[in-house]
């Protein structure tokens, strides 16, 4: 009889030179579930992977000055050594950049094109020509070209169209009649009250202004939207659209997609629907895991509170780090990353409940049996309520796994580990080997904890690998089998323990977070050197005389009608009023800045924006992501005075 199989995915991660913590997470969740799989009977495939194509991407290599690919290809290498160091076993990474990937996404995008669900046609947008760039109306900055500033027209771009509506209500029977298709269930009714329900629209599946991407092959200068591309790769990995379709055949439909919440809506409803037009089966489940957030929300750069993996990695070991994810990180919800709860979670967790039992019980077969694990020849009471919670964890973790629910597989373990430092409390190995008749109890005892141990070891292998293997070492076994938690009797006695080395030692935790506070502080100094923008090309003293900046205070000010982000302004410049339409209105309300004395760019040619018209420029200073901006305060001088 052939094995049964599981299919389990991460998204294929955008190619970014430091993932943090939070793409982390996500794949370290599938690693313990494939690595459970694996060690619970299943043939597993686990895949992860990178999504390289897109106009992000194509302008990063541009300042870069290299090819698209040769950018990627770094930043892949450096991917996947962070899996390495994560102990990530995926069995497959693809690239959105591989061969076989590029060709079947085409036959996929032709397939669908005959069948005519995907159809040509045109939309309205703008056009910066300069720039040669198309824009729809939400991208514009305030009604100009977001790359250059310079103002744009109206123009009609021919793209191809996904005629998304045409598989609506079968997706929505989908979902309502397959309660585990989209979990967890919260997530459900969001997608169906908030995109489903209210009706789909065609969705635009190819783009002309830039050409990083996979080419429309009866069309070339369309290349496929990035997240048809994207999202194809769970069946192009396992080899749809080419000659071998074996892991296809045998891996298709899914187990489950592991996503974050923030792609949930391209999961449920573009991919199933890409999935019916291709009459191929759904996934069983997709999981949206929730949101990590540090103290103060969402990691930013320029907040610069980005959690590093490899940090934490060099700090506390790669298990310390999984231990936190998956034990304290309700799945599914959003959780926090905090220093000081890690580090002492690792103290009470690792160090104190499991480095302690293993500790204790394999120096006292050394004290009391030169190391030699004894035989069990006595019976309690106390025995036997360690054993059957022994013998019922298996159970409840399998239990708790298959039902995704992974800090709750912890638990179980963990209640385990906190029973056997109770039985050693209870029994008091130490008075029993004060009395030479009590010998047969001691190693009774002994072995039941040595028990307990290869229980916990084989128990944590998904979750702490390397920590499994260093128990293991420690009570000399090689058992990982999961069916070897069937009887409470796998050690042999006589067997040789290897004391080794503290599995996880105790932090001092008020050093640790200066420490980490001082590498963080000299990281962010590092980033910021390296993020400053190349100084422009050098001007003379009269290019420079050319710009006429002056002080000018602010009359008046409301919000643009129809425009959210604009300002209109009244400035007085000694005696003569002005009119400026300004991008602020993000970071200022009207009333903040009438009365205030701010810097206007004088001679610059005035413009219309959005019909109204804009004599000259108000300075500022903003972040390179524009999070914050603050106009430029030239103090209390006189208006009109000039600016050098
Ligand atoms: O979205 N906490 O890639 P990506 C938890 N290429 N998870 C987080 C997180 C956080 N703070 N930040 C990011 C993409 N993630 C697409 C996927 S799949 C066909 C294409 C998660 O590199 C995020 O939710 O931006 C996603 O699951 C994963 O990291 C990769 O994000
Ligand atoms: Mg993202």
């Amino acid at each position: 009889m052939s094995k049964k199989t599981f299919y389990i995915t991460t998204p294929i991660y955008y190619p970014s030179a430091n993932l943090h913590i939070g793409n982390t997470y996500t794949t370290v969740a599938a690693d313990a579930i494939a690595r459970f799989k694996r060690l619970t009977g299943y043939e597993v495939m686990f895949l992860t992977g990178t999504d390289e194509h897109g106009q992000k991407i194509q302008r990063i290599a541009e300042d870069k000055g290299v090819t698209p690919k040769e950018y990627v290809d770094g930043i892949v290498a450096g991917i996947k050594e962070l899996w390495t160091m994560m102990n990530i076993s995926y069995d497959k990474f693809i690239r959105t950049t591989d061969d076989y990937h590029i060709k079947a996404v085409q036959d996929i995008f032709k397939k669908l094109y005959d069948k005519g669900d995907i159809y040509k046609d045109s939309y309205e947008g703008w056009y910066c020509t300069p720039c040669e760039s198309f824009w729809t109306e939400t991208q514009l900055a305030d009604g100009n070209c977001p790359d250059c500033g310079r103002p744009v027209e109206k123009a009609k771009e021919e793209a191809y169209f996904f005629k998304m509506s045409k598989y609506a209500d079968k997706l929505i029977e989908h979902i309502e009649n397959n309660p585990e298709f989209i979990q967890p269930e919260s997530r459900k009714n969001e997608m169906l009250n908030n995109f489903l329900r209210p009706g789909l629209q065609d969705l635009c599946v190819s783009r002309t202004s830039f050409n990083w991407g996979i080419p429309v092959t009866f069309d070339e200068k369309h290349v496929i939207y990035v997240w048809i591309d994207a999202l194809s790769n769970y069946i192009t990995a396992l080899g749809y659209g080419s000659e071998n379709t074996e892991f296809y055949q045998k891996y298709w439909p899914a187990d489950v997609h592991l996503i974050g919440k923030d792609i949930l809506r391209f999961h449920t409803i573009y991919w199933p629907i890409m999935l019916m037009a291709l009459d191929l089966p759904l996934p069983k489940q997709v999981f949206g895991h929730g949101w990590l957030l540090v103290d103060g929300g969402k990691m930013s750069k320029s907040k610069g509170n980005v959690v590093d993996p490899v940090t934490l990695v060099n700090n506390f070991g790669v298990d310390a780090v999984r231990y936190y994810l998956l034990r304290e990180i309700p799945f599914g919800a959003d959780g926090l990353f905090n220093n000081e709860i890690f580090i002492k979670k690792i103290n009470s967790d690792l160090a104190n409940d499991l480095g302690n039992l293993l500790s204790r019980t394999v120096t006292m077969i050394e004290k009391y049996f030169e190391g030699e694990i004894p035989a069990p020849i006595t019976k309690d009471v106390l025995d036997d309520e360690l054993i059957n919670l022994a013998l019922t964890a298996p159970k409840k973790v399998e239990d708790a796994i298959n039902a995704l629910k992974i800090p709750e597989a912890l638990e179980v373990i963990w209640e385990l580990i906190g029973r056997a430092n109770k039985y050693i409390d209870e029994t008091t190995p130490w008075i029993l080997a004060k009395d030479d008749s009590n010998k047969e109890r001691l190693g009774t005892v002994l072995y039941n904890l040595i028990e307990s141990l290869r229980f916990i070891s084989v128990m944590i292998y998904a979750f702490l690998p390397t920590t499994s293997e260093k128990i293991n070492e420690q009570i000399n076994t090689e058992t990982t089998a999961w069916n070897s938690l069937s009887s409470f009797d796998g050690t042999s006695a006589g067997t040789k323990v290897n004391k080794g080395t503290v599995i996880f030692p105790r932090i001092d935790v008020e050093a640790k977070l200066a420490e980490l506070e001082a590498l963080r502080e000299a990281q962010i100094k590092t980033m910021q050197k390296s993020q400053i923008k190349p100084i422009k090309e050098e001007i003379t003293i009269d290019d420079f005389e050319k710009i006429d900046l002056r002080v000018v205070k602010v009359l008046s000010c409301e919000p643009v009608k129809g425009a959210k982000k604009l300002l209109k302004l009244k400035v007085d410049l000694g005696g003569e009023e002005r009119q400026v339409i300004s991008g602020i209105a993000k970071y200022y309300k009207p009333e903040e800045l009438i009365g205030k004395n701010v810097v206007l760019v004088a001679n610059l040619k005035p413009v219309k924006l959005r019909g109204e018209l804009s004599q000259g420029m108000i300075l500022a200073a903003a972040t390179d992501d524009d999070s914050e901006l603050f106009v430029v305060n030239p103090g209390e001088l006189p208006t009109g005075n000039i600016v050098r």
